[in-house]
């Protein structure tokens, strides 16, 4: 009955590691981590030996940066998300053999250990560079600390090592328009000397290599192959900065591994650190031609898997297995926007946990995969696919047939298999296993569904409700066959909702755990004669109202920034007078348009009172009012400041009061310090400006006309 595939197979799975510079979100999970879950708990289940490995990826600038932002050190930046991740991933029923981090003893220590044999086989040489340099931060600028204008796709954000926008590698001095990111400024180039790969020697080997590869997706073998015919550069692997994995070799104190060059390598230092000293066990994964190893993450990560990493692994020489596959994914996207930690769009795992049952967004995510190009991310998809289909169908099935035995049997009756049935169950395994080991996880969880709509017809075709009453046996073979289904739905769900499958693993009174039991055994019969318990949903209807305090942290448009939060007019100054008990506040009346308001300003000590009657400013006119040593403020005017200089910001000449500043509109009261949490600045040009969380900057206008300031502060002077 049952043909039992015994030849083990052995599977090595790398999973991209995701930076700890904040939570993982939908995107992440649905490009990177649901896939090889999906996959490694299928091969468990078919007796393979598996070995999936990840960590979180601590150093380079994507932590700095954001450190730099937040006001941490990195290592503590880079703490903080490795434990929120750790949890957010487990929580989401996401296995790993080992996750650790590239701050492990044994990843540095590895690292350091292929970078002097890549250095003594002459693939790794010193030479001098052009870097970057800020004269205004006075720093040199690797990665993400300088942007500008990518060369191929014209994407006006293209990093220091890599386009985002199409995937190709970067040199900073490639971009067009380069600019630091923190100033803004054009920065000079000094000379560095650093350590290069030589990537240039491994071209031919690649393009062998990759020839037959044609089980690759499209998009990732035909990005590689277009990757390498336009040939490969030797590329520089560390970087001026003393955060990160040290160089093994004397004189270089203030230079560290490129993050990309040691993160790559964590795929091998894991293997290293599960083997624990046993060569044979690292090499049955590594060095062993029967071993396939696959690696899943985002499409970004595509030329780092399919070039870059397995010219350091030819290069090495070891004879470490090379890529089998790189089933990469394109972006889930959400109302055509990235999910972009760094551009604060997002929807947190660690967040959906709480409010959902993970299965939910498993099986969701599984359906809208962005295998081959990007999809998008809705809630009303999420919740129509719960609704209509995890609680319509499968769930419904399911409780169908235990409820109905429960009821009127009590225990699993004996009974005989339906033989179209059998067949049914016996393809639907066989199908989803065939697309799960070409990673086609749509296909394969499409296929499986279909198994619980056969169920549903099933159940109807027989109307085991008039069997009761016809005949009792012919009711218990229906039962048996429909608990039967269950039970191969509830294996060859597993991998995909392993939390649901145990639920109902259990309620079919199976012992232990469904992801402990084998994949065929989907096509054993059920065991009669157990007594079943009363029977809850597999699932819970969804409404659209559960989503929304999960929306994501949406970017505004451009044009508005983040100002539609504040109500900025200009106003007219009436009146200006001493504040009977300040020394340094003034008392101004000014007309916002609509009404005058009285503001307390602390000017004193920058404007002669008398300069102040007729003169137009800027006023923030959705602030909380509040008593300044007894005088009420309704308001504040906003001015730019640097240093000892205090300049008031200026609306264009022929403004009115009242006039809105772009992008604003009615908006509720703030605080103080819900003000000062906008970042407002002078630009390039000493105007004003609001800059978005995404780094971008918007200009702040009245009628479509910059507003300035009257004195001069330079360019990056904080406004408040
Ligand atoms: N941290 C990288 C990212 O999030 C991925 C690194 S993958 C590895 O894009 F190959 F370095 F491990
Ligand atoms: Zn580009």
């Amino acid at each position: 009955m049952l043909t039992l595939d015994m030849s083990m197979a052995k599977i090595f799975i790398g999973v991209a590691w995701p930076y700890a510079n904040g939570p993982i979100h939908v995107g992440h999970m649905a490009g990177c981590n649901l896939p090889p879950d999906i996959f490694r708990k299928y091969h468990r289940m078919k007796g393979n030996e598996v070995l999936m490995v990840s960590g979180s990826d601590m150093h380079g600038t994507p932590v700095t940066v954001k450190a730099e932002k937040e006001g941490i050190s990195p290592l503590e930046l880079a703490r903080k998300y490795h434990e929120m991740n750790v949890k957010a991933l487990s929580d989401f029923g996401i296995e790993f053999d080992l996750f650790l981090s590239t701050e492990d003893p044994t990843h540095i220590a590895e690292v350091k250990k292929l970078f002097l044999r890549l250095l003594e086989r002459g693939y790794l040489y010193e030479k001098e560079m052009e870097l970057p340099f800020c004269p205004k931060c006075n720093r040199t600028l690797p990665d993400r600390y300088v942007e500008g204008e990518c060369p191929h796709c014209h994407f006006e954000k293209a990093r220091g090592d890599q386009c985002e926008k199409c995937g190709k590698l970067m040199d900073p001095d490639m971009l067009i328009g380069l600019r630091c990111i923190a100033c803004g400024t054009a920065p000079e180039f000094v000379r560095r000397n650093h350590f290069f790969f030589r990537l240039s020697a491994q071209e031919e080997p690649l393009k062998e290599w990759m020839a037959p590869m044609n089980h690759w997706r499209p998009h990732v073998l035909n990005f590689s192959r277009m990757y390498l015919e336009s040939g490969l550069k030797d590329r520089p692997v560390t970087r001026d900065t003393t955060y990160g994995i040290e160089i093994p070799v004397a004189g270089h104190d203030d230079k560290r591994i490129y993050v990309w060059f040691e993160a790559f390598m964590g795929y091998y230092t894991m293997a290293v650190k599960w083997a624990d000293g046993d060569l044979r066990k690292f090499e049955s994964f590594w060095k062993n031609p029967e071993c396939r190893h696959y690696y899943f993450l985002g499409k970004d990560n595509i030329p780092f898997h399919t070039i870059f990493w397995p010219a350091v692994l030819k290069s090495l020489d070891w004879g470490l297995n090379l890529p089998y596959d790189v089933p990469a994914n394109a972006y889930l996207k959400y109302a055509g926007e990235q999910f972009s930690k760094s551009r604060g769009v997002s929807i947190d795992i660690k967040d959906i946990v709480v409010k959902f049952d993970p299965d939910a967004m498993r099986y969701f995510m599984t359906t809208t995969m962005p295998e081959n190009r990007d999809t998008d991310f809705t809630w009303d998809d999420f919740i129509t696919r719960n609704n209509s289909e995890l609680v319509a169908t499968y769930g419904n099935f399911v409780h169908r047939a235990l409820s109905f035995t429960h009821r009127n049997f009590g225990e699993i009756p004996a009974g005989v298999m339906d033989s179209g049935a059998s067949t049914e169950m016996k393809n639907a395994l066989e199908e989803v296993a065939q697309h799960l080991e070409k990673c086609e996880f749509k296909n394969a969880i499409r296929r499986a569904m279909e198994l619980a709509r056969f169920g549903n017809q099933y159940i109807d075709s027989k109307a085991p409700w008039k069997q009761l009453k016809e005949s009792r046996d012919e009711c218990a073979n229906t039962l048996f066959t429909s608990l039967s289904i269950s039970k191969a739905l509830s294996v060859i769900m597993a991998p995909f909702m392993p939390f649901s499958s145990q639920r109902l693993w259990a309620s079919l009174g199976e012992p232990g755990k469904v992801l402990d039991a084998r994949w065929e055994s989907a096509l054993e019969p059920i065991q009669a004669g157990r007594k079943l318990a009363e029977p809850l949903p597999l699932f819970r209807k969804l409404e659209i109202e559960d989503t929304v305090k999960l929306e994501a942290k949406k970017m505004d448009p451009p044009q508005a920034g983040g100002l539609d939060k504040l109500d900025l007019r200009v106003g007219e100054v009436k009146t200006a007078n001493d504040h009977p008990d300040a020394d340094k506040l003034v008392v101004l009346t000014v007309d916002v348009g609509t009404e005058v308001r009285q503001l307390c300003a602390g000017l004193k000590k920058h404007y002669p009172i008398a300069e102040f009657v007729g003169k137009k400013i800027i006023v923030v006119c959705n602030l909380q009012p509040a008593k300044l040593r007894g005088v009420m403020s309704e308001g504040m005017l906003l001015a730019a400041s640097e240093g000892d200089v205090v300049s008031l910001l200026q609306p264009p000449q022929d403004s009115k009061p009242g006039d809105r500043v772009d992008g604003t509109t009615a908006a509720p009261q703030i605080t103080i310090n819900d003000f000062s949490a906008f970042p407002l600045q002078t630009g390039q040009d000493r105007n004003a400006e609001y800059v978005s969380p995404d780094g971008k900057h918007h200009a702040l206008t009245v009628g479509g006309k910059p507003i300035g300031t009257d004195r001069n502060v330079g360019p990056g002077a904080k406004i408040k």
